[in-house]
Formats: C-alpha cells, sequence, structure tokens
C-alpha cells in the first residue's frame, strides 16, 4: 500500500548538536531534543529531519561519517536516538535522517583499511588513481576552500577522488559492495523507525567520475535511484527519500522518475533563488518565469519548499547579475558571502527584521506547490554569527529563553559547542522561543498559524496549480485546484498598498483563511482583492453550491 505522507507534512530540521543540551556538557543531545518536542508539535511540524548525528571528526559539521550504524557519542546512544523516535512517534511526528551515501570521511574505517592495504576488499569501495588525474582543480564544490577534487595520499599512493573537501574521500557507487553496503545502512535506519532519508549530494551520488569505463554499471545513473527506491520500500512502505539536488528544471522528469517511481521528494532549488531575486526586486516576476518552465510532476512526486536551510543561500542558479542584485540586497558583505555563489545569513537578518517581509517570506514559502521545510530558529527570526566559518554561521544554538546561554545548556559559555547569538536585534536576549510562545502576532506563532492552515489546505499540496495573472507585477497569484475545492493565495511583494482583480471562473465568493491583518469578511470573487505592502491573503472559494 503507498503511503503519501510526504504530500501534505511541514518538515522541521534540527542539527541536534545545536538544538538542546539535556546534560550541561555544551553539546545539544537527543535527549535535549526529546524533551523539546513539545516546540516541534506546537509549531504545526509532522516530520523531523536530523541533520547527520553519525560518530565524525566533524570537519564539515558530520556530513564527514565515521560509522553510519551509531550514533555520535557527544550526542547520546542508539538508545537515546530510540527514545527519541518514540516520544517523537507518540505525539504523531514523523522522523527522517539524513543519509551520506556520496562520500564518508577520511577517517572512516573502510577507508583507512583501503588507503593502507591495495588487497583490502575496501579499496575499491572508494575512487583511485594511481596517475595524477587531469583537470585536478575543476568541479571543486567550496571553491576558496577546497583546491580540488583529487588529492594524492602518500599511504595508499594513489590519488583518490573527492567531490567536497579532501577529508571527504567519494565512495565508488559502481561497486556492487558499496551498494550493498547502503542498503544495509538505509535497513538499519528504517528497522529504529525513521520514515525516511533525506539523500544527500544525489548529483554527485550518481555519477561516476573518476571510475574506468568499463568498471561503470551499464544503465542510465538515475536507475540507480529507482534500486534504491525499490529497496526502502520494501522494507518499509512509507519510506521516504528526499533529495538534496540542486537540479535545473530539463533534469526534473529524470529525477522523479517518469512514472514517479524515482525520488519521493526533491528540494526546490530552482525556485528557493528565484524566490530570494523576487524578494529582492519586490517583484514576483521571478517565481513566475521559474513556475512557468517548471514541468508538471506525477502525483505521487513532491517538490520541498524552503527559505533557508543549514548550508549558504546558494544562489549558482542565477544569473551573474541576478545574482549581484540578491547579493546586494541580502549579503552585500564579502564576509556575507560563501563560496562566489551563495549567502552565509539566515533569513531573519538577511530582511533586516523587516516584520512585515519575513512573515511573508514565510507564508510565500508554505503557499509554494510542494511540502515547506523549515530550519531551526527561522521561526522565531534567529540571526547568523558571521564570526564563525563558512556556513557554521548558521548553525548556532537554538534560542529558548532570555536566560543564560539562550536557554540551551546549563554548562558554563565556554564549553558551548557554538557560541550562542547575544546582544543586539538577533541576541537571544530579545529573540527567544519563551518571548514568543502564545503571543498574537509573534513570529512564531504566526508560522505556527501558517502550518495549520497549509495543513489545512491539502489542495496545495495535492492540488493543480496555476499562476493567475494580475494587473500588478508584484503580486504572486496561485489557485489550486483539488477535488471540487479551490484556493486562491496571494502575496504582494511591494511595499505599498495594490488592488488586484483576479479572474476565478466558475467562483462566486471567498471566504478568507488568512491573512497579514483582520479579515474575516467574505469577499465577492468579482470585486478587486486589495492587498497590503508585504501582504498576503489565503482564501477558500465557495461555488454556488455552497
Ligand atoms: C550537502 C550538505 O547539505 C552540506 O552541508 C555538506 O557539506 C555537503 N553536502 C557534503 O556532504
Ligand atoms: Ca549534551
Amino acid at each position: 500500500m503507498l503511503n503519501l505522507w510526504y504530500k501534505n507534512a511541514v518538515i522541521y530540521c534540527v542539527d541536534v548538536e545545536t538544538f538542546m543540551d539535556s546534560n550541561g556538557d555544551g553539546i545539544g543531545d537527543f535527549g535535549g531534543l526529546a524533551d523539546r518536542l513539545d516546540h516541534v508539535e506546537a509549531l504545526g511540524a509532522t516530520c523531523i529531519w536530523l541533520v547527520p548525528f553519525y560518530p565524525t571528526p566533524n570537519r564539515d559539521n558530520g556530513y564527514d561519517v565515521t560509522d553510519f550504524y551509531a550514533v555520535d557519542p557527544r550526542l547520546g546512544t542508539l538508545g537515546d536516538f530510540v527514545a527519541f523516535t518514540h516520544a517523537a512517534h507518540d505525539r504523531g511526528l514523523r522522523v527522517i535522517v539524513d543519509l551520506v551515501a556520496n562520500h564518508t570521511s577520511i577517517d572512516h574505517p573502510w577507508f583507512q583499511e583501503a588507503r593502507q592495504d591495495p588487497n583490502s576488499r575496501y579499496r575499491d569501495w572508494y575512487v583511485w588513481s594511481k596517475e595524477k588525474p587531469e583537470n585536478i582543480h575543476e568541479g571543486v564544490v567550496f571553491p576558496g576552500v577546497q583546491d580540488a577534487t583529487w588529492t594524492y595520499d602518500e599511504v595508499a599512493q594513489a590519488w583518490y577522488m573527492h567531490r567536497f573537501y579532501p577529508h571527504q574521500a567519494d565512495l565508488n557507487i559502481a561497486n556492487p559492495e558499496v551498494r550493498a553496503e547502503l542498503e544495509k545502512v538505509m535497513g538499519f535506519w528504517l528497522q529504529l523507525g525513521v520514515s525516511g532519508f533525506r539523500l544527500d549530494a544525489v548529483p554527485f551520488l550518481i555519477e561516476y567520475r573518476g571510475v574506468p569505463e568499463e568498471e561503470r554499471p551499464k544503465e542510465d545513473p538515475h536507475e540507480y535511484l529507482d534500486r534504491m527506491r525499490d529497496f526502502v520500500s520494501w522494507r518499509r512502505a512509507e519510506a521516504m527519500l528526499l533529495a538534496e539536488a540542486n537540479i535545473t528544471m530539463d533534469q526534473v522528469d529524470e529525477y522523479f522518475g517518469p512514472t514517479g517511481d524515482r525520488l519521493h521528494m526533491i528540494f526546490n532549488f530552482m525556485l528557493n533563488q528565484h524566490l530570494f531575486l523576487a524578494l529582492s526586486r519586490n517583484d514576483a516576476e521571478p517565481i513566475r518565469r521559474v513556475m512557468a518552465q517548471t514541468p508538471a510532476i506525477p502525483p505521487k512526486s513532491q517538490w520541498a519548499s524552503f527559505l533557508r536551510n543549514h548550508d549558504e543561500l546558494d544562489l549558482g542558479r542565477l544569473s551573474d547579475a541576478e545574482r549581484g542584485e540578491a547579493f546586494a540586497a541580502f549579503g552585500p558583505e564579502p564576509e556575507m558571502q560563501a563560496y562566489e555563489r551563495g549567502i552565509r545569513r539566515r533569513l531573519a537578518p538577511m530582511l533586516e527584521g523587516d516584520d512585515r517581509r519575513l512573515k511573508q517570506a514565510f507564508s510565500l514559502m508554505f503557499a509554494l506547490p510542494g511540502t515547506p521545510v523549515l530550519w531551526y530558529g527561522d521561526e522565531i527570526g534567529m540571526g547568523e554569527d558571521l564570526s564563525l566559518p563558512e556556513r557554521n554561521s548558521v548553525r548556532t544554538p537554538m534560542q529558548w529563553a532570555d536566560e543564560p546561554n539562550a536557554g540551551f545548556s546549563n554548562g558554563s559559555a565556554g564549553r558551548l559547542v557554538r557560541p550562542v547569538v547575544s546582544a543586539g536585534a538577533f541576541g537571544y536576549e530579545r529573540v527567544n522561543v519563551a518571548a514568543q510562545r502564545d503571543l498574537d502576532g509573534s513570529m512564531m506563532s504566526t508560522v505556527q498559524r501558517l502550518a495549520r492552515t497549509r495543513r489545512a489546505c491539502p489542495e496545495v499540496g495535492w492540488g493543480r496549480c496555476q499562476v493567475l495573472d494580475t494587473n500588478e507585477t508584484s503580486v504572486l497569484a496561485l489557485r489550486y485546484d483539488w477535488e471540487g475545492e479551490t484556493i486562491l493565495i496571494l502575496h504582494n511583494l511591494a511595499d505599498r498598498t495594490v488592488e488586484v482583480r483576479v479572474a476565478l471562473e466558475g467562483i462566486e465568493r471567498l471566504r478568507p483563511l488568512l491573512c497579514d491583518q483582520d479579515d474575516r469578511a467574505m469577499h465577492d470573487a468579482s470585486d478587486p482583492i486589495s492587498l497590503n505592502p508585504y501582504g498576503y491573503r489565503w482564501l477558500r472559494a465557495q461555488g454556488e453550491r455552497r
């Protein structure tokens, strides 16, 4: 039986290390996370995505794994993991976990054995070259901090391939033993109760870069994703694969699969980048443009919509001029930028803490076709710490209260895994959960209302979406139709009041669902609709029938 729960979910992403410390050692842990599930539940999330929590030397925030079958001892034990998933399930929350299948840490025992012994069974689990490969500087993912994609290993006396940092050696995915091992890894976590995986770096995972032609599987590389899908579905019907794949619209079909039997979900990076371009211009045109280019996807497939995540805001798909506009608006200082393509800031400071713009940005995320994914802390408007290296700027401890260490830990401040953001407009003294809980109009309660409304509008997750024409380019007008119901969602990206007319065939009246201002009156569908500066309205159509 298919279980398509992800079509109408709200996903909340957590880094266990920085969410809540339960034992005062300054490091967030599973005990702390289990303790704070009330926050996630109250927010209206239905699923928690955990970024890597496996044993790691932590040179890439856990994306450098040394054991796929264990929990980083700093965060707890496998027992604590199970206690946490149990508590999450108890509250109706699903759990998905990051699967870093593209590479391991070079500290992983597999790599250690592989480099030391050319006859080791693990040698071919990685990608080697005796000769110095050509163009070793080509294809780096982190320009500025990563110099090459091949590194010479003195011990192995050979070069190994790494799409990411040199401490992350790529696994040889063409090797059937590696594929079998990855199935065991997935089977292990599914057996422990997870509902799926956020698949790291999918385009890199399925490329055979550096693997000799004769050793490559003869099938289309995307078909490996079919194998993964089949495996997880056979083990657990509801298992879902959410892909990190920054793809262009011409690749959509091959990633979702022609009949939607490949990846269940894909982060919509194209839409994300154009959304920020639109916000920088106060004009919805870039969003309309991408939506017009987006092919229809099979009913079982789903986009993941997001604003910010644990990485930089990647603007690499915009033209140079467009990226320049977004940089100027949201990250003008060189220290705010990363890897020549992105912005290493959180949402709230990018929008200068402007309440109206922030709430509208969240409303947009919930309204776009797909399933929304939130990065912890954004729901209260946390800021970043640019003194931390690279993407760690957006990974500071959760701000729970105006208490020492922001209520994140009762250990000494000097021992915290990362300093809390303090003082200023985004410091924990002002921006924290306790100050916003149950406070009408706070960022957090707005996100709560949005999550509740979105879940009550399955049309957005399931329905056919049309972008309607209006007389204002600053307005994004979305119409969703599903099972005889129609939803209309309007956003005005401009800093001025507008009145729009939209042609709504077959609709007589509109009932307000959610709005940036008090709005309880029924609307006649033929009347113009007014929108505040940075305003938004969610409406449900009432036909003649009702
Ligand atoms: C994508 C992850 O989101 C990022 O944080 C990580 O550095 C790379 N993949 C490598 O695993
Ligand atoms: Ca701890």
